[in-house]
């Protein structure tokens, strides 16, 4: 059965901006102020990662520092390890992720180390997080396919995503990272977690390379799951899995499920503007059908 309302986890600053060169720190703070005002009530706003890894996310401090913060909205940011998390609680950040993956090759060339260690990194990352009141995401990636290792089976995802779950994340993002999935897939690996974790403590998070995830978003709703991440304009990417292009665009998101008659609180309109202007800094088209659909504001305006 549908759900009636889904809560929407807006990916695009975080997700979106760390596959794009040339986004300046007044782009980035423009759109979260944007996606602040359009009724979203979480927005992942940077990432505590290494520069040296990513560097497009390198400005994540003074993004947090110099956003309008509107007191409806949860802005969380990606930390990896205690040296994140430290800067994260340095700049008023109020709720974090950790992010694993199902697949070991995908683990190492992501955050440069095993399952096994990745988990012992999140339980103190987890801890000191806990000590400063900050609730935790916990992100799975390649949960039904790997660029490097090809299918990835349920049980191998729900071992992992239980064990994030036991440690104490209150969510977990099952991460179709490549974008490979298809309904089938999803609905095996949605059954196989649901035995394990309540559904409420479920999200999705597909990227849409291979055209599959509203379809996969569609079958994850007539199972009861009400979080979806997506990304305004549809941007996004990660760039240790190569050929994965953005994420689901959150304008086809509120698109789908207004018309399935389930509320977002989202105002799409506000997305669209949104989409449209950080599309002009960065010189491209949404990749967002219903954005393009809808066409920009400020050019149908003058
Ligand atoms: P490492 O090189 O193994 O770490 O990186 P290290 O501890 O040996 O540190 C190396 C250097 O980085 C040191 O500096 C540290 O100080 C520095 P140096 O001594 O060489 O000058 N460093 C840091 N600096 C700032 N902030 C930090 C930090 N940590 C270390 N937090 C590490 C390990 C995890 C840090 C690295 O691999 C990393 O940053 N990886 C992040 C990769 C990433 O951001 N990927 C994209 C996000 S995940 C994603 O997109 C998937 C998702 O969307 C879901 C899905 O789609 O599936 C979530
Ligand atoms: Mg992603």
């Amino acid at each position: 059965m549908l759900p009636n309302n889904v809560n929407l986890v807006e990916v695009g600053p975080r997700d979106g901006l760390q596959n794009e060169n040339a986004v300046t720190l007044e782009d980035k703070i423009r759109l979260i102020n944007r996606l602040s005002q359009s009724g979203l009530k979480h927005i992942e706003a940077g990432a505590f990662v290494s520069p040296k890894w990513v560097p497009q996310m390198a400005e994540s401090d003074q993004v947090f520092k110099q956003i309008n913060s509107n007191n409806d909205v949860i802005y969380s940011a990606l930390t990896p390890n205690l040296a994140g998390l430290e800067r994260a609680i340095e700049c008023g950040v109020k709720q974090i992720a950790v992010f694993g993956s199902a697949s070991e090759t995908f683990c190492q060339k992501n955050i440069n180390c095993s399952i096994s260690q990745s988990l012992t990194r999140f339980e103190s990352v987890i801890a000191l997080a806990k000590q400063h009141g900050m609730n935790v995401r916990g992100y799975l990636s390649c949960t039904m396919v790997c660029p490097y290792e090809g299918v990835i089976t349920p049980v191998q995802a729900v071992n992992v995503a239980k064990k994030l779950f036991d440690m104490g994340c209150y969510e977990i993002s099952l991460g179709d990272t490549v974008g490979k999935a298809t309904p089938n897939r999803v609905e095996s690996l949605l059954n196989q977690t649901l035995q394990h974790l309540p559904k409420k403590a479920v999200a999705v998070h597909f990227h849409d390379t291979w055209g599959q995830a509203l379809a996969n978003i569609y079958q994850a709703l007539t199972m009861g799951i009400n979080t979806i991440d997506s990304a305004v304009a549809g941007l996004g990417g990660c760039p240790y899995a190569q050929g994965a292009s953005g994420n689901v665009a959150t304008e086809d998101v509120i698109y789908l499920c207004e018309n399935l008659g389930i509320e977002t609180g989202v105002e799409l309109a506000t997305i669209n503007q949104a989409g449209w202007e950080i599309c002009r800094s960065l010189a491209k088209r949404p990749i967002s059908k219903v954005a393009l659909a809808l066409g920009d504001p400020y050019a149908l305006k003058n």
